[in-house]
């Protein structure tokens, strides 16, 4: 293929950006060509792209100095930020600046840059249904990308605005899968009472954002919402029962008990549920499935996810 169009992608050897990284990788006729960053180019993760062909470049979204260097002579980029690296919303507001001021200085054709909701606009600051963190957020690791989404539009930069959903990946790497108890059975928890959580493998997002590289301008300016399935904790218990063969329950938790659970990061987690479980119309509405299946043909239900990963969750005490 002459002269593919060169894509840059943050997270290149992380979830969402590896599953862009692969999509194009796997469509070698496709006209895109893979610029996978990473701070370090020697990693067994980036080393296993460049195999694959992928150019793997050094940046780091804290130097801005390298990010115009990452994105020269790129058609497009992936711009993702990295919260649970830092816990920083003021960080992370900081590194979208730089990316998209990179952006706009290399005269980018098309960035992607995976978002979430500015849960403020939902619930002000001085609403007492839950809690005020960190001074200025609700759901900090939410607030500051949803806030940073017009820093792409002031500096003109011609931008898809992604909402991403919870991965299901979180059951393996983020400790949110089923636990056994004292009598044996295994429980899973979610602070959502009976409504639906909008799902995705993770790897499917960055298969997605493939899709909107490949329509062109046609989504520049818009926001897309994706999800694999909108699943309530029930429905979540009873895939994962079948998958493992052994009954799973659901358990629904107040949010105030889940922000106590005191992990790092519990208090924001407690909120974005709280937020996800109380404007459960406006959120799955967001992320329409069947758009996220247009982009991604191959996209995974919640089923055919556990068929692959099931025996990746741990279900330990
Ligand atoms: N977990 C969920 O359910 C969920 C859902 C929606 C959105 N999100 C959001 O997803 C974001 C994280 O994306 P992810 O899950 O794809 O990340 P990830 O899997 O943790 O991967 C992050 C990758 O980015 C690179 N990286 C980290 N810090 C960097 C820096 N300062 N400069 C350049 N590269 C850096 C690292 O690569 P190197 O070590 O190779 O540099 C790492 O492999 C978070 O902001 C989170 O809020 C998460």
């Amino acid at each position: 293929m002459s002269n593919p169009k060169i894509i840059a992608v943050f997270g290149a050897t992380g979830a969402q950006g590896g599953g862009l990284a692969r999509a194009i990788l796997d469509d070698s006729d496709g006209g895109f060509a893979v610029r996978a960053i990473t701070r370090d180019v020697d990693s067994d993760k980036a080393q296993a792209l460049a195999e694959l062909g992928a150019e793997v470049v050094a940046a780091d979204v804290d130097d801005a100095s390298s990010l115009r260097r990452a994105l020269e002579g790129a058609y497009g980029a992936y711009f993702v930020t990295f919260f649970w690296a830092h816990f920083s919303p003021e960080k992370e507001k900081e590194e979208v600046r730089n990316m998209a001021a990179a952006a706009k200085a290399v005269d980018l054709r098309h960035a992607i840059w995976s978002t979430l909701e500015d849960t403020r606009l939902w619930v002000p600051l001085e609403d007492a249904r839950m809690p005020t963190l960190m001074e200025h957020y609700k759901v900090p690791h939410f607030d500051a990308k949803g806030e940073s989404d017009r820093i792409f539009t002031e500096m003109g930069v011609p931008t898809t605005f992604l909402l991403t959903s919870f991965y299901w990946d979180n059951l393996i790497h983020f400790g949110m899968g089923p636990r056994r108890e004292s009598d044996g059975r295994l429980v899973f928890t979610l602070p959502m009472d009976d409504k639906k959580l909008p799902g995705i493998a993770a790897e499917d997002i960055g298969r997605c954002a493939y899709g909107i590289f490949k329509q062109g301008e046609r989504y520049i300016g818009r926001r897309v919402g994706i999800a694999g399935e909108h699943l309530t904790g029930e429905q979540m218990a009873a895939a994962l029962s079948d998958a493992f063969g052994e009954e799973v329950r659901y358990r629904t938790i107040p949010p105030d008990v889940y922000r106590g659970l005191g992990f790092p990061g519990a208090d924001d987690l407690g909120n974005m549920f709280q937020f996800k479980r109380d404007f459960e119309a406006d959120f799955c509405g967001a992320r329409d499935p069947a758009v996220a299946r247009a982009l991604n043909p191959a996209l995974k239900s919640f089923r055919k996810w556990l068929e692959i990963n099931k025996d990746r969750i741990p279900r330990g005490g």
